[in-house]
């Protein structure tokens, strides 16, 4: 294990990390040794596309001998790094998380940590038992913003919290990229929309309800509105042969093409050419032959548009839950939370309390203080603030930096599991108990 170092007071060597899966999420974390390349070093990369890869390679300079296919490879070699970032699509996240912790390494792993709840146990127990440290990618925690409404309910200003309603609106444009036509569309392929999508939410309502047991859970949600029942008459199988696209607020050419030809080359525009940099030429083929250039209403997608999940927790705090694709705002959470002295609600922007005593409202936000990297990463500067805990709780060995545990965030994992279950069964869940119900 490392030295102590503390980074922010003496500096050591930078930690030396591992990137596993070097798409959007690998290559966005990385950034964090291009803007602190005296706390952090990307050593090593594997992922079976050349193009990830070779990118990766070049904006890290990373030696040829430590640039790989697949991960295995790593592990077959001596330990050379102090940590791993893995970053593989959701299904390919319990093996090398395993394996990377008992061969010593610290772990990042996106979230969700894994599809099933044994898998999830597995990965924590290989932490625990390897002694190495486990962040997950529940980046909300870390959004200075977010961090604060949990702040104000330990300070008391809400007094005893009884009910949590909290929004997670997707985004019309945003659930047809990623979860119609996308990476997210199918469930055997990648995992149900609750895990994919609102495992971050679940687990900041079971924060904000202070970690306490859920007792019960029930859900309900529908693919609404995505299915060939709903294709209008005269449309074609793909955008760019449709005669009416012009009408479809879902037309891949509004969405990746009148982009492009804007000059925005960033998300979402920047996912869709697996092998080069997007441009018109780039975009317009991907358009034709790849996946996101397909009608919304002619795609294998099975998971949910609209969820909602109902909770009741230890000591009677109860919690609502609601997942719609069809939103104007991309991701912009809207929660409120309601006390035995006030109520707390946050727009996305900022929070306002207002105080059953004194009947007056006061305004909370908090300074993000993120380069301009970061802030541009799609969730407000929180993948920064999620690197800097990480990066630190390793050059410091100090666990405690890390807001997205292991224990927490299984918990909070079990939760999204429970409330699936009751979903697909159409019954309440008595959590952690299969045979009360
Ligand atoms: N924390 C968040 O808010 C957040 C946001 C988006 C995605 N995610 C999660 O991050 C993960 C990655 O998502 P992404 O958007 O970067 O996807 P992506 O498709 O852009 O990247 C995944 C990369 O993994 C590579 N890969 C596949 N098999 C591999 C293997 N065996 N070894 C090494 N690399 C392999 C792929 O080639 C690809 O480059 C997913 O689990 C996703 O759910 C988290």
């Amino acid at each position: 294990m490392r030295q102590k170092s503390s980074q922010g007071a003496g500096m050591s060597s930078p930690v030396r990390v591992i990137v596993v899966g070097a798409g959007s999420r690998g290559e966005n974390y990385s950034q964090f040794a291009s803007v602190h390349p005296e706390r952090m070093k990307v050593v090593g990369v594997a992922d079976p596309r050349e193009f990830a890869r070779k990118k990766l390679q070049q904006q890290h300079d990373i030696e040829d001998d430590n640039v790989f296919e697949d991960w295995p490879r790593i592990i077959a070699r001596e330990k050379f790094a102090d940590a791993v970032l893995i970053c593989t699509p959701d299904r390919l996240h319990k093996e090398p998380a395993v394996a990377f912790a008992k061969r010593g390494y610290h772990v990042l792993l996106e979230k969700p940590m894994a599809t099933t709840a044994e898998d999830c146990k597995e990965i924590v127990e290989a932490c625990t038992q390897s002694g190495v440290m486990l962040t997950v990618g529940h980046v909300l925690r870390y959004d200075p913003v977010i961090h604060k409404i949990k702040e104000l309910i330990d300070a008391g200003v809400v007094g005893d919290v009884a009910h949590i309603q909290h929004l997670e609106p997707v985004g019309f444009y945003h659930f047809a990229h990623s979860f119609v036509r996308g990476n997210w569309r199918n469930e055997a392929e990648s995992s149900f929309a609750l895990l994919a999508k609102s495992c971050h939410d679940i687990d900041l309502i079971h924060h904000w309800a202070g970690a306490r047991r859920c007792v019960k859970v029930s859900s309900f949600g529908a693919v609404s509105h995505f299915t060939k029942e709903n294709k209008p008459a005269g449309a074609a199988g793909r955008c760019l042969d449709c005669s009416i696209e012009g009408n479809c607020p879902y037309s891949a050419s509004k969405i990746y093409l009148d982009r492009v030809k804007r000059g925005h080359v960033g998300w979402p525009v920047s996912v869709i050419c697996s092998d080069s940099l997007p441009d018109i030429e780039s975009v317009t083929q991907a358009l034709r032959t790849g996946p996101y250039g397909r009608c919304v209403y002619e795609c294998d997608n099975d998971v949910c548009s609209n969820q909602v999940v109902n909770m009741e927790f230890e000591g009677g705090v109860t919690a609502a839950f609601s997942m719609v694709a069809f939103t104007e705002e991309l991701c912009k959470r809207k929660t409120t939370i309601y006390g035995s002295k006030g109520e707390l609600s946050y727009d996305g922007h900022e929070i306002r309390v207002f105080d059953f005593l004194t009947q007056k409202s006061t305004k909370h936000t908090a300074p993000s203080d993120t380069p301009v990297h970061f802030s541009m990463s799609g969730h407000g500067g929180a993948d920064y603030h999620l690197m800097d805990a990480f990066i630190s709780a390793v050059a410091n060995n100090d666990a405690s930096l890390i807001r997205s545990g292991p224990e927490e965030t299984l918990l909070s994992h079990m939760l999204v599991f429970d409330a699936e279950r009751s979903r697909l069964e159409g019954r309440v869940i008595y959590c952690g108990d299969a045979n009360h119900s």
